[in-house]
């Protein structure tokens, strides 16, 4: 799809990956919506970026259907819709102690990650069916983010594992779903990327996270991730994939 034009919302859009895709979307000639956390920093960088910020909260699931309606409403459509709003908690499965894996805890990581995602494509989708498709037949187009952990959880990584495998294993099936209708649904999968999420991480556990990739050995640019969101955006041969995005970087158990 053409940028130019297009709308687009950025669902985590004040931070890292998905506020650099929301940049160059904007550079490029799209309109955007940042939505993310009352808290954060969206409402600068909407600003910046010649756009409107929602705050919002993807575990509200039915709060989520009003923010981006509100959001579709005030851009005039919808074309684009990435989606970086993640987290993760670090529990074994069997404790060191010998108790189990929080069950609550790998529900809420299930719930923000896997259910979150899901919940914000199926209301995207709702909007994209209205687009009258271009040239080619296409409404929009889908990102959600999962993680190279998806194929090679850590040690300790169990409910964001099964959460981000949830995300990649879902993208296919939703490209089939919504095929007839020209949406296309993608997923990137990150190795370890320099943003809010990892800024606690110091320059020596970089390295040491980082010392298994390929080329280069370092941890990824929120530039890098939007880069690649965007070939996607444009290609219309990108779809039901799950991208790894990681420098040939394979996950090691810990
Ligand atoms: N940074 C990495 O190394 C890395 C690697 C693999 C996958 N990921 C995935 O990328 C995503 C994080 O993106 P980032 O690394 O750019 O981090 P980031 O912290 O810079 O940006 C994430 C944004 O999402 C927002 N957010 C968090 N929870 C939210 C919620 N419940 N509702 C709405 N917004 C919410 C945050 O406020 C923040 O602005 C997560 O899904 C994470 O699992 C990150």
């Amino acid at each position: 799809m053409e940028i130019q034009g297009s709308k687009g919302i950025f669902v985590g859009g004040a931070s890292g990956m998905c506020r650099a895709t929301a940049t160059q979307f904007a550079e490029k000639g799209g309109q955007v919506a940042i939505l993310d956390l009352e808290k954060s920093d969206g409402a600068a960088v909407a600003a910046e970026l010649g756009g409107t910020f929602m705050p919002c909260n993807v575990m509200d699931y039915d709060g989520m259907a009003n923010v981006m309606g509100e959001a579709v409403e005030a851009l005039g459509g919808l074309h684009f819709m990435v989606n970086t709003a993640g987290g993760a908690v670090a529990q074994r499965t069997l404790k060191k102690d010998g108790s189990r894996h929080s069950l609550d805890d790998f529900r809420r990581i299930v719930d923000l990650n896997l259910i979150g995602s899901f919940n914000i494509n199926t209301i995207a989708a709702e909007h994209m069916a209205k687009n009258e498709p271009n040239e080619t037949g296409e409404r929009g187009v889908m990102l959600n983010t999962a993680s190279i952990a998806a194929f090679e959880g850590q040690i300790g990584q169990v409910a964001y594992t099964a959460a981000k495998a949830g995300i990649a294993g879902m993208t296919l099936t939703m490209a089939r779903d919504l095929g007839m209708l020209g949406i296309r649904c993608m997923t990137i999968a990150p190795s370890l990327f320099d943003t809010g999420l990892t800024a606690g991480i110091p320059d020596e556990g970089a390295l040491q996270l980082t010392k298994d990739a390929a080329f280069p050995k370092r941890m990824g640019h929120p530039h890098e991730y939007a880069v690649m969101a965007i070939a996607i955006f444009e290609c219309a041969m990108m779809n039901g994939s799950t991208v790894r995005v990681d420098a040939g970087q394979r996950f090691a158990p810990r």
